[in-house]
């Protein structure tokens, strides 16, 4: 299988949004009747509405909720950031090439966040939110620990994860890790992006393998490892399969290859009471619970997605006795 990352490509095809009023990418007003002829001649070439629309919204600044007025008073004019040739040579391209839209915007919303994206660094997924979310409602603060709080983001690619437990944990001391310079490279931009650079140190490392400072030291390990067993690669969309990196995704035979390296070590890296969080594939739940009791991890747990999927594990490392917690403020 080809990885198509073609890195003599500008990041983004388009321009951010603000820097976006020049040429044919000149701002302007549109009528509701015109846009609306204009969005069923595109999606008569290919893709889908949901698609164009969240296109329509990244690069035009058309939100959901202005697209619904659209539909309900096509007589009203619009405001666009971006003038639709501009957004149509987007749509063509992605049609003829399946090059992902937000590789083409080079913007990605997740959570509340809006992150900088673009080739060879894994565009972060809704589900994975979930984890932030899970760190939120089972961090414990020791009462008495040292603070301050110590987390680490273990294949951070784009930085997704590291970005807002910076933000969530304000006071903490993160590290941010990948083995790869583009994934590394994305991080420190949406770190820089959202002022929390300072408080997240980058560093590259095959999984554990330069992080012995950080031994006994981790109060939190979130971590979205590639989990696709190989054979299914060749089933994904097109969209993933020939422009997203195989590196994030590629979790060899049986997808357990990148989760079998990061659990094997995770206790010694836990300090006493730290909690590991680990997103895993579909139906990899009970193999990877069946790790995390392998290795004396304590408090193995399955956690849903939004669909009701297992999708999420957590564990901790022992706490020392008479260690009390309360709940991360
Ligand atoms: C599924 S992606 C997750 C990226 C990001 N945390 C997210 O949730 O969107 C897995 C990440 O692990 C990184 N990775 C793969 N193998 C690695 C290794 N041996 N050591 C460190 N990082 C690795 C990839 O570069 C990729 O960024």
């Amino acid at each position: 299988m080809e990885n198509f990352v073609d890195q003599s490509q500008p990041d983004a095809l388009f321009p951010l949004k603000g820097d976006a009023a020049r040429g044919p990418s000149a701002a302007g007003t549109i009528r509701g009747d015109e846009l609306l002829v204009w969005r069923r001649a595109l999606l008569r070439r290919g893709g889908g509405a949901v698609d164009l629309d969240w296109l329509l919204e990244m690069a035009g600044g058309l939100s959901w909720s202005q697209m619904q007025s659209v539909f309900l008073h096509p007589e009203r004019s619009y405001r666009l950031d971006t003038s639709l040739e501009a957004i149509e040579t987007l749509w063509n391209h992605h049609l003829q090439t399946d090059v992902p839209l937000q590789y083409l915007v080079g913007l990605c919303p997740w959570r509340d966040l809006e992150l900088e994206v673009g080739p060879g660094v894994l565009i972060p997924r809704q589900e994975t939110e979930l984890l932030v979310e899970l760190a939120l409602s089972l961090m414990p603060a020791a009462v008495h620990p040292r603070p301050p709080l110590v987390w680490l983001d273990l294949g951070t690619g784009s930085g997704c994860l590291a970005v807002a437990l910076a933000l969530a944990f304000p006071e903490s001391s993160g590290w941010a890790v990948d083995c790869s310079d583009l994934a590394l490279a994305r991080a420190e931009t949406n770190l820089e992006r959202y002022g929390c650079r300072n408080s997240v140190r980058l560093l590259q490392s095959h999984w554990w393998q330069c992080l012995d400072v950080l031994q006994g030291q981790l109060d939190l390990i979130v971590t979205n490892p590639p989990y696709i067993p190989t054979s299914l690669l060749a089933n994904l969309d097109p969209v993933v399969r020939q422009h997203e990196p195989l590196l994030a995704l590629d979790g060899g035979e049986d997808g357990l290859d990148s989760i079998r390296s990061v659990v094997a070590e995770a206790k010694t890296y836990l300090a006493p009471g730290g909690l590991l969080l680990m997103e895993h594939h579909h139906d990899q739940s009970n193999a990877v619970i069946d790790l995390l009791v392998s290795v004396g991890l304590s408090q193995p747990q399955s956690h849903r997605d939004l669909e009701g999927i297992l999708r999420f594990v957590s564990a901790r490392q022992v706490a020392i006795p008479g260690m009390q917690f309360s709940p991360f403020p």
